[in-house]
This record gives C-alpha cells, sequence and structure tokens, in this order.
C-alpha cells in the first residue's frame, strides 16, 4: 500500500521587527543569485518590518520559506520582492503569501479610499510571477525603464544598460475575487497538496513595539539640533 504523503503546515505571518534579520538573510540569499530581483538593504527590510509592511511564510520548524513586502512610495503601494524557497515553489505558496500581504494592506491602509494604486514590478525576462499576478487580478499598466545608473547592479540589463520591466496594477476585480477566496474559498489549505495554511494574525507583540521604539529614538538627531 503507497504510504500516504506526510502534510507540512505552514504559517503565514507579518515579520515581526525581531525576526527582521532571518528575513533579510533570506532576502540576500534569494536575490543574490537573481538578476531579477530588486535587491533590499537589511535596514529597507528592518523599515518595512517595523512599519508591518513585511511578510513571510513559516515552515512548523520555523524555517522561513517566502517573502514579499508592501511599499509605499508616494501614491503607489509596492506588492515587491515575492520570493518563495526553491524547495517549495508550485505549490501555491506564493499566491497565498501575495493574498495575505494584500489583504492586510487593503484592510489597514485602505488604499483606494486614499487615492492610492497597488502594483507590482517584474523585470521583463522574468516569467515566473506573471501568471499569479494575472491570476489574483493584476493586470499589465505599462512597460518601465529604470536607467542603469539608477537601477542596483545585480540586476539585468539591455542592450542600451538600462534595467526594463513591466509595472502591473491590481485591479476592482482583483479585490472582489480576493475577498471571495477569503471569505468563501479558502479551505485552511494550499489546494492540490493539501499542506496546511495557519495565518497568524497577532498583533505586534509589546516587545515588538519596544523594539523599534528603542530604534527609532536612537536615530533621531539630539533636542538642540531639531
Ligand atoms: C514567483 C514565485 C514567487 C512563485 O512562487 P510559488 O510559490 O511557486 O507560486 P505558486 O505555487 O503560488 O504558483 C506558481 C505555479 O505553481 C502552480 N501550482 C501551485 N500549486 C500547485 C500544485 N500543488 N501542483 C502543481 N502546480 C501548482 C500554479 O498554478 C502556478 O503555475 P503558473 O504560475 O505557471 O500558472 C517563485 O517562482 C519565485 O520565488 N521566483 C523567483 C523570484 C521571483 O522572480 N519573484 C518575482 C519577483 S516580481
Amino acid at each position: 500500500m503507497p504510504v500516504a504523503a506526510q502534510k507540512e503546515s505552514f504559517r503565514v505571518a507579518q515579520v515581526r521587527s525581531s525576526e527582521a534579520g532571518e528575513a533579510y538573510c533570506f532576502h540576500q540569499a534569494s536575490a543574490a543569485d537573481d538578476s531579477h530581483i530588486w535587491p533590499r538593504t537589511a535596514e529597507e527590510l528592518k523599515a518595512l518590518a517595523n512599519d508591518g509592511c513585511l511578510f513571510g511564510v513559516w515552515r512548523a520548524s520555523r524555517e522561513i520559506v517566502a517573502l514579499v513586502y508592501m511599499k509605499l512610495d508616494g501614491s503607489l503601494w509596492e506588492l515587491g520582492g515575492l520570493t518563495v524557497d526553491s524547495s517549495v515553489q508550485k505549490n501555491g505558496i506564493g499566491t497565498v503569501l501575495a493574498r495575505f500581504a494584500l489583504a492586510n494592506t487593503i484592510g489597514y491602509e485602505q488604499p483606494w479610499q486614499n487615492g492610492q494604486e497597488i502594483i507590482a514590478h517584474v523585470h521583463e525576462a522574468n516569467q515566473s510571477p506573471r501568471n499569479l499576478l494575472v491570476r489574483l487580478g493584476f493586470e499589465h499598466a505599462k512597460p518601465v525603464e529604470v536607467p542603469g545608473d539608477v537601477a542596483p547592479a545585480s540586476m539585468k540589463r539591455n542592450a542600451a544598460g538600462n534595467v526594463i520591466g513591466d509595472r502591473f496594477r491590481f485591479t476592482p476585480d482583483g479585490l472582489r475575487s480576493l475577498s471571495r477566496w477569503f471569505n468563501d474559498e479558502f479551505d485552511g489549505t494550499l489546494g492540490r497538496t493539501s499542506d496546511v495554511v495557519e495565518f497568524d494574525l497577532t498583533p505586534a507583540t509589546i516587545e515588538d513595539i519596544k523594539e523599534a521604539l528603542a530604534e527609532i529614538a536612537q536615530a533621531m538627531p539630539p533636542a538642540s539640533t531639531l
């Protein structure tokens, strides 16, 4: 008799300030080898975690296996840095994590009410997230070009030395389908594999807040220079 595959359990949650270092190691290991990904610094990821804008997926063994951030720039919320460890890709983890990040941002930040848009950028040579984004309700908005002297050195250039990609925008249909998925369709598993998904919506702990406050206070200039 065939032995049934053991189900895995994955926790999906905001990355706490105290976990930002671990998240950075994961991001760096993925982005360093991937010329399609805009590498973020440890400080950027820490700031995103402090703002509650960094989201991850952990195995039951507490190993981080996926990361994404929602980064506000002007009136644009960028869903960015979506990366899933190669050992667990094509199981639905990237899709679930992106949904979680979108739901948090839409629920707590209310982008539309504030005249903001949710977007994602994809390198022209990167096919891996395109179907995922369209399935979630993103649509192609426009091509984008980042001048070579602005883009990180690790990113793939075109013949003219610039980084070329596409901007996608999250649509109202995407929002309706996101709501349907959370309210009616999600059954607590990743779907086809039946691996268990647990959303951890615990608000930041007092320890996180204390740590963030200490860090912000330390970075403030002395009162005499204000
Ligand atoms: C893009 C990326 C994050 C997707 O993560 P993922 O966890 O593999 O995503 P999903 O599993 O949700 O979906 C990926 C595919 O697996 C398929 N899939 C999901 N569950 C499956 C299952 N149980 N069995 C078979 N296929 C499955 C999906 O249908 C999807 O197919 P498609 O995209 O070809 O239509 C991942 O490929 C990655 O880390 N890429 C490198 C970094 C990168 O380029 N990031 C994007 C930056 S913009």
